[in-house]
This record gives C-alpha cells, structure tokens and sequence, in this order.
C-alpha cells in the first residue's frame, strides 16, 4: 500500500422563546399540548421503496413524543441507513414540555442561549458515514437546546449534513442555518420541515433531490493499492459518483495536432486509460479522434476536460463545446480550471449535465483550502476530486489533508515538477 504521493503525469493523491418566536411563515396558532405520537406503522397501501443509500448514511434525531422519530425511521428505510436517537441525560416529562407554562423546563431552555442539555448516550463510528441527515421538533421556532450539545460533541468536518424538522405548523425557518457555526467545517443541505404522517414517497423525492454523494467503497481517498491493476492495467481509485478512475493518465498541455494524435495512441498501447485535457488546451479534437480511432472500448477509457473562467458566464455552450469536440459519447470528468467570477454558476450547468447522463463526474482545479471551503455550501454535487499542482518540490500537505477529510481525491498536476520547481 502506497500512501498519498506516487509518480508520475497525472497522480491521484488519495447550528429565547419570544412571542414571536413562533410566527414563522406557515405558522396558524400556538403549537397544540404535546401529546406523545404513536409509534408509525406502515401502511399496507403504500408500496415499499427500494433503499437508495450504501449504508453510510446516518440519521441522528432528538424525539419526546415520538413525531420527529417516525420521519427519522423513513429516512433510515430510504438511504438503507442507520439511526442514533440523542437520548437527553434527565428525559423530558410532560411538564417539562409545557410551552404555555413559561417556566417549563424546555421553555426555560430555549430562552437560555448557553443552555446544553446533556446527552447520555454515545455515537460510536461517525467516522463511517458520510451523510448526516440531523432531525428535530421546532420548539419556539428553533432547534431544542440538545441539538447545541450534539454538534458541539462530535465532529462532523467534511460530512454532508441534512437538517429536518417536524413541527405543529412552523416551517423550519433559520432553525437549520442557526446550527451551522456549530459545525461549520461540515457541507450543510437546506433543511426541510415535515408533517408527522409524510409519506415515504414524499421524503424519497426530496432524498432525490439532494444530490448527495458518498464515499463509495475506500473512504480512505489517501490511499491506494498499486497490486490492484488488472491485466496490466493501472489500478484505479473509486470516485465519490461511484466510477472508477485509474490513477495513472497522461496530461495533455501543449499537444497539437499529430504529435497530440500520436501521443495519445502510443500511451493507449502502453497502458494508458485516463486522458486529461481542457477547452484552453485547443486538443480536445485531436484527443477524441485518437480515442474513436483505437481498439479500446470507450468504457474502459476515462476522459477528463475543463471549463476555462472565460466560459463560466456561458457555461452551456462551453460544455455542448467540449462535448461536439471530443464527440466520444460522454465526458468521464469535468472540472473548472481556475477558481474564477461565476465558477458556482458553471458548476451548476455542469451538474444539470451529470443530471442528463453527459458528464459522469465533476471536480475543480487549483482550489486550495479557503476556496474549496466557499464553494462546496454553494453546489450540490460534492466534486469527486481536486486537481492541484503538487510534486516532490511543492507538497502542500496542508492542502491535500484538507481535501481529503473532505473525502475528495487529490489529483496531481506537475507531479514531476515543474516551473520554479
Ligand atoms: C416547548 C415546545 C415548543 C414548541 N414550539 C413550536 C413552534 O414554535 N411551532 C410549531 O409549529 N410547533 C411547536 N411545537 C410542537 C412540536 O414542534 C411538534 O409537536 C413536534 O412535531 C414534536 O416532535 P417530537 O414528537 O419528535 O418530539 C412545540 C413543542 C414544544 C414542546
């Protein structure tokens, strides 16, 4: 096992009650006396949903009577995930749940803003999910007080987070967004607020909808075996979209033409799987026309080109570009080239391609550790890798660690060095 660098062209480096507080927009009343929810049962009508998680998905929720515990278990079914109800150290009585008493013990915690509940049982193995979908009942508009305490005793860096609540009739308002200092390395989702009786199928749809990855296979992206190349192929690293890329490919900057043409074809009869161009590279042609003109199955071949920060204002035409260029069916992998104006904007096309089955996969380039740390909140499809300038001479560790904890591949480019160095 060869751990983070290896050589050489293209390397992959491995969240006061007031009497406002209630008046959220869909708020009609005061919330009604708790009454504990019966345990859900499922509906003989409804037909079964298949699990569409991998089993790293986790569903952590705070539950008194029972309503918020039932979306949980729904959400659990769906993503084929695991549930940990935060059990609080001294369990709420129904007094303590007496909003209209304004010395209730939870309406005396929610107008505590250092107020932390304790919890008295334990997480073990967060380290094993990738998404954290995070469930609460609203009290006074906001997330009970041992939410605080949860995100406050764990740390979810680089995991997705999915906040969901249920209420009486308050939408979940700044609830989710409020709890975001407390995890603040985490990628944070828009949360959702549901009724206690939602519908498998509702809660699928908006599961669909989230666009989340996970860490297929590995979760360890700093790692690979180099035993595991088959028939002399090169060993391969598992993307978070779930396709593999082998680790080896052959840069393509300042090939033209014939040399480009003929370079391409030599790497593909020594080996060579992955292609790496980009539109300001002025080959993709060359490189398509190489890739239809030799005997290796499209599938088995992993291509990946770039957006140039010319093109992120009209992202569609640039991507339709690539795709005419290199006219090879779809593009394993796209990236943006630079950090640049309207780069969320040209990722989002991007991931409207992903959608339609053109690009397989998304990433960026030369994003370090405050710009990819700006961009994911902004996007929905965790990119599957950075690609950054990294040698023996120019090792950013700090950089590479960062990306990934985030669970995303570092690629290198100028693996041998190059420049300056
Ligand atoms: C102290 C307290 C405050 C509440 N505040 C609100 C509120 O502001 N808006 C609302 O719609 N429901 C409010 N509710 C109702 C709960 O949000 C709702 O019954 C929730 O679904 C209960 O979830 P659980 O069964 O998982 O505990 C409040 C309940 C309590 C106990």
């Amino acid at each position: 096992m060869i751990k983070k660098y290896f050589l050489p062209l293209f390397l992959i480096l491995g969240m006061s009650m007031t009497t406002n507080a209630c008046s959220t927009d869909n708020e009609t009343g005061r919330p009604e006396t708790p009454t504990p929810t019966p345990e859900p049962t499922p509906d003989p009508d409804e037909p079964p949903v298949q699990p569409s998680g991998n089993g790293r998905c986790l569903v952590v929720y705070f539950s008194c009577t029972n309503t918020t515990k039932g979306i949980a278990e729904r959400i659990a079914a769906i993503m084929d995930g695991t549930t940990f109800r935060i059990e609080p150290e001294v369990p709420y009585t129904s007094a303590d749940l007496d909003y209209n008493n304004s010395s209730s013990r939870a309406n005396r915690e929610q107008n505590d803003l250092s107020a932390r509940p304790a919890i008295a049982n334990t997480l073990e193995g967060l380290e094993n999910y990738d998404v954290v979908f995070l469930g609460y009942p609203i009290w006074w508009g906001d997330a009970p007080k041992i939410i605080s305490t949860f995100l406050e005793s764990y740390d979810l860096s680089g995991k997705t987070v999915v906040p969901f609540c249920t209420s009486h009739s308050s939408g979940i308002g700044s609830s989710d967004t409020d709890l975001h200092p407390l995890a603040s390395e985490a990628v944070w989702k828009d949360g959702r607020r549901f009724g206690g009786s939602e519908s498998e199928e509702t809660i699928k749809e908006w599961i669909d909808g989230l666009g989340l990855t996970f860490n297929i296979g590995d979760s360890d992206v700093s790692s690979f075996n180099l035993d595991a190349g088959v028939n002399g192929n090169a060993p391969t690293v598992r993307l978070s979209s779930g396709y593999d890329m082998p680790i080896l490919g052959l840069g393509t900057y300042s090939l033209h033409g014939d040399v480009c043409k003929n370079s391409v074809k030599a790497a593909l009869a020594s080996g060579f799987r992955k292609f790496d161009t980009a539109s300001i590279y002025g080959n993709e042609e060359e490189i398509g026309e190489a890739i239809r003109e030799s005997d290796v199955p499209r599938e088995e071949l992993f291509v990946a080109t770039k957006l140039y920060p010319n093109q992120y204002a009209n992202p569609e035409a640039a991507i339709e570009e690539c795709l005419r260029k290199l006219n090879i069916g779809y593009i394993d992998l796209m990236l943006l080239h630079h950090p640049g104006t309207n780069d969320v904007k040209a990722y989002k096309a991007m991931e409207k391609y992903v959608a339609e089955g053109k690009i397989r996969s998304l990433g960026v380039s030369c994003y370090y550790v405050e710009e990819i740390n700006e961009f994911l909140p902004q996007i929905d499809i965790k990119p599957v890798l950075v690609q950054n300038e990294v040698h023996p001479y120019y090792q950013d560790t700090e950089v590479v660690e960062h990306l990934h904890n985030l669970g995303i591949v570092v690629e290198a480019w100028y693996p041998l060095g190059g420049r300056g160095h």
